[in-house]
């Protein structure tokens, strides 16, 4: 007995080492985390105010629609109505609360299209593709769909 103990002070030395770590990876992490930190789930509680506090800056759509009815009988029976109108021109909550204030961009008749319809082989095969080397112009695609309807 006295013999397997004679050399516990290894061991000691180990347990105070252990203890010690532990100690300090409480005290850093005192300090580090939040202290709203975990209430509603693995996340900082204060982060929901923080995300709420952001300006709004799309409308959606029906604000557009209200305005630009115009632009609603344009595009009926295209394949693009499921296409937003802030997805092409990008997020105007300030124009639609002043339309004087703040014009949403009008986006290039080519690049926006292609953005989409550029041949891709990670989109679905039965997604509408083009190779712009073989299909149209060097102009824009505009020039031959209509922006708002874009089907021949
Ligand atoms: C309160 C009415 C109103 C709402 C809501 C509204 N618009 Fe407008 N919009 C206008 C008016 C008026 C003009 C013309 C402004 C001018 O030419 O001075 C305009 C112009 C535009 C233009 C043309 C800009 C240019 O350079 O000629 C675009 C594009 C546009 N709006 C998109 C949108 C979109 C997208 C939305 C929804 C997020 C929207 N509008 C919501 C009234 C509105
Ligand atoms: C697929 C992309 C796309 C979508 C979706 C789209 N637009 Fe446009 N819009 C364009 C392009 C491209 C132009 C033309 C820019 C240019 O050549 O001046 C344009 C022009 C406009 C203009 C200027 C006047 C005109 O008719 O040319 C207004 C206003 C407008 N869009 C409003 C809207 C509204 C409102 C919606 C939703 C109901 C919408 N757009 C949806 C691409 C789009
Ligand atoms: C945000 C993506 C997006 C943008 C930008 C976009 N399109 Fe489309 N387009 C689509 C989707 C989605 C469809 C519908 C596909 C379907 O239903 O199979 C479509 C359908 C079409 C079709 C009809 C194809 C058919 O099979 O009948 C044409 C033509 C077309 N787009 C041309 C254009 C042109 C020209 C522009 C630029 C002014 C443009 N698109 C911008 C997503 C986009
Ligand atoms: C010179 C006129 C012209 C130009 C410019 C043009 N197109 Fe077309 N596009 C057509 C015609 C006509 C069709 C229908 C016949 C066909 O499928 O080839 C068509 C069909 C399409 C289709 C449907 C293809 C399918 O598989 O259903 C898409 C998508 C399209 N065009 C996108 C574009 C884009 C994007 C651009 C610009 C890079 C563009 N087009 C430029 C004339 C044009």
């Amino acid at each position: 007995m006295r013999q397997s103990l004679k050399d516990r002070e290894h061991l000691l030395r180990m347990l105070a080492l252990l203890v010690a770590a532990i100690a300090v990876f409480l005290f850093v992490r005192s300090i580090a985390v939040p202290k709203d930190y975990g209430r509603f789930g693995p996340f900082r509680a204060s982060a929901l105010d923080d995300i709420a506090a952001m300006p709004v800056v799309f409308a959606g759509h029906s604000a557009c629609e209200e305005c630009h009815s115009d632009v609603v009988e344009a595009r009926q029976g295209s394949k693009h109505t499921q296409i937003h109108c802030e997805i092409c021109h990008g997020p105007a909550a300030a124009h639609a609360a002043d339309p004087t204030a703040s014009k949403p961009a009008r986006p290039d008749g080519r690049e926006l299209c292609l953005n989409c319809h550029v041949i891709n082989v990670a989109r679905p095969a039965d997604f509408p593709q083009i190779n712009p080397r073989e299909h149209g112009d060097e102009g824009p695609c505009t020039a031959c769909h209509p922006h708002h309807h874009p089907e021949p």
